[in-house]
């Protein structure tokens, strides 16, 4: 029997509550299967454990989760310690420290989930974002010259390498090519004449080895108003760091909500652990009131699934959230329905077996 060794990093606020039920379905699938099973080792770390020490994570953290086949993390972030240092002490240290680069980001209108959008069906929303996930507007370099004072000047640089845009506009066109699907380019050429433009340069250079692949490549605020009109128009997507953050937000919004939402961080070559979490922040206000929606995190388990080689399990945990959303059983309160995030793990669980 297989044994998986995986990293969970509750983090903060409702971070702990679904990672639970994260853990507790990927029990109830390896009891299912019976060939493989998982041990699960957690690491206490985010803004409580900053608070303490000073660190969001411990110096020697990443050496202490490389060995791990993969890494479940909840959400980071906390009233009382600057976003910056949360996200960027953890969440992006581990990103950047795996050089998990791509970024996998599942819009899915599933059957029976809200959609603010009129008369769109499920099916008409079915896209995926790859985001890239390790440089870009994230780079975190740029200065602070003369604070507090009138000549006071800010400069955030965005970094976009060669390297960097080729290995994930490769993997945008790779799944493409292996799904049959469009592949959308999302920039803003027009506006951010560098990076953007060569970002272009190179998705037509990555794309002549795809000419089976039909592209379209839009330009950032467009696709917003797209996303919107006519979401049908999207299935794979590739698109930098910044723009694929706030666009994935935006597919959680017109998808069933924040609560449904899921990413994988990959390191598809594989030489370090990937990391699988909601995408969903540590939503401070429900946290401690038992009412987080742990659909995310438990989907952001299926992706962890699939990573492993076991797509089946993938499917059938995203056919069990649609069938809890069809039948609305086990339904949290943003969902419209009064499950707590416990209640609404166990029905998960009863469905998949
Ligand atoms: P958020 O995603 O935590 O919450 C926004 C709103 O979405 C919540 O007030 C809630 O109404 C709803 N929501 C989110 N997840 C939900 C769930 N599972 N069930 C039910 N409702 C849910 O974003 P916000 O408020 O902007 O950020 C809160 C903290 O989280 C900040 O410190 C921020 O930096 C951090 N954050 C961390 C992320 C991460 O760890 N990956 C990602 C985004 C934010
Ligand atoms: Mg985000």
């Amino acid at each position: 029997m297989k044994t998986y060794q995986i990293a969970v990093i509750p983090g903060d606020g409702i971070g702990p509550e679904v990672m639970r039920e994260a853990v507790k379905v990927l029990n109830a699938v390896s009891a299912l299967d019976g060939g493989f099973n998982f041990e699960f080792t957690e690491y206490p770390w985010g803004c409580e454990y900053y608070l303490k020490t000073g660190e969001m994570m411990p110096e020697d953290g990443l050496e202490r989760l490389k060995g791990s086949d993969a890494i479940l993390l909840g959400a980071v972030g906390y009233p009382g310690v600057p976003d910056h240092i949360s996200l960027r002490g953890l969440l992006l240290k581990l990103r950047r420290g795996f050089d998990q680069y791509v970024n996998l980001r599942p819009v899915k209108l599933l059957e029976g989930a809200p959609c603010p959008l009129k008369d769109v069906k499920p099916g008409e929303i079915d896209m995926v974002f790859v985001r890239e996930n390790s440089e870009g507007e994230y780079s975190g370099q740029g200065a602070w010259l003369y604070p507090d004072s009138p000549q006071e000047v800010v400069i955030q640089d965005a970094v976009f390498s060669r390297k960097g845009c080729e290995r994930v506009i490769r993997y945008a066109y790779e799944l493409a090519r292996r799904e049959g699907k469009t592949l959308t380019s999302i920039i803003k050429a027009n506006a951010l004449n560098y990076s953007m433009v060569f970002w272009d340069q190179v998705f037509e250079e990555v794309g002549r080895e795809y000419p089976d692949v039909e592209t379209q490549s839009l330009l950032v605020d467009a696709a917003a108003m797209f996303m919107i009109k006519n979401p049908k128009r999207f299935q794979v997507v590739v698109t930098s760091n910044l723009f694929g953050d706030i666009l994935t937000d935006l597919g959680a919004a017109i998808s069933g909500g924040m609560g449904l939402a899921a990413g994988a961080n990959l390191d598809p070559e594989r030489r370090y652990p990937s990391m699988f979490e909601p995408i969903h922040g540590s939503a401070p206000k429900h946290a401690g009131k038992g009412d987080a929606n742990p659909l995310a995190s438990i989907w952001a388990a299926g992706q962890l699934l699939d990573h492993l080689g076991y797509p089946d399990w993938y499917g059938k945990i995203v056919d069990t959230v649609e069938r809890m959303l069809k039948e609305k059983q086990g339904l949290t309160k943003d969902l419209g329905g009064s499950a707590s995030t416990s209640e609404c793990g166990d029905v998960f669980v009863k469905l998949l077996g």
